[in-house]
């Protein structure tokens, strides 16, 4: 995140690096604040109950969450970390809205976007 933040220079353009698995989201990502959480190749690495539950008390009433994963059962040499189904489908757990789009043929590769605050 360093050198992304050196080479992709904006006004408006905050680059912090953070171990979502050591601790949660700092706190001037203010509850409520955030509009859109992207997950790109990541899920796979992460707490996952500890992300959700933070990402849910951060994001706005209609804050967006979009998960992009490799899934675990359909890499058969499991070169990339993936997402089991099973957790795939929970991931809609607490959220109003949850929509799944596999983005590749033979449904390797998923993106699931969860929308809207629930409890
Ligand atoms: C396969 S790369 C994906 C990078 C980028 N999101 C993309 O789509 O190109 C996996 C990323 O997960 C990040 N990652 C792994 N464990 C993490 C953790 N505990 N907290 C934050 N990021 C983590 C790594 O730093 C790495 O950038």
């Amino acid at each position: 995140m360093r050198s992304r933040g050196s080479r992709y220079n904006h006004p408006r353009l905050r680059y912090r690096e953070h171990d979502f698995n050591a601790g949660a989201i700092p706190n001037d990502f203010a509850p409520e604040s955030v509009d859109i959480v992207v997950c790109r190749l990541v899920m796979a690495f992460l707490d996952r109950a500890r992300f959700l539950s933070d990402v849910r008390r951060r994001r706005r009433p209609d804050g967006v969450l979009y998960v992009m994963t490799p899934i675990y059962e359909k890499q058969p040499d499991h070169a990339h970390r993936g997402v089991r189904e099973e957790a795939i489908a929970r991931l809609g757990d607490g959220w109003a809205e949850s929509t799944r789009c596999d983005l590749c043929d033979d449904g390797c590769v998923t993106a699931v976007v969860l929308r809207g605050p629930q409890g």
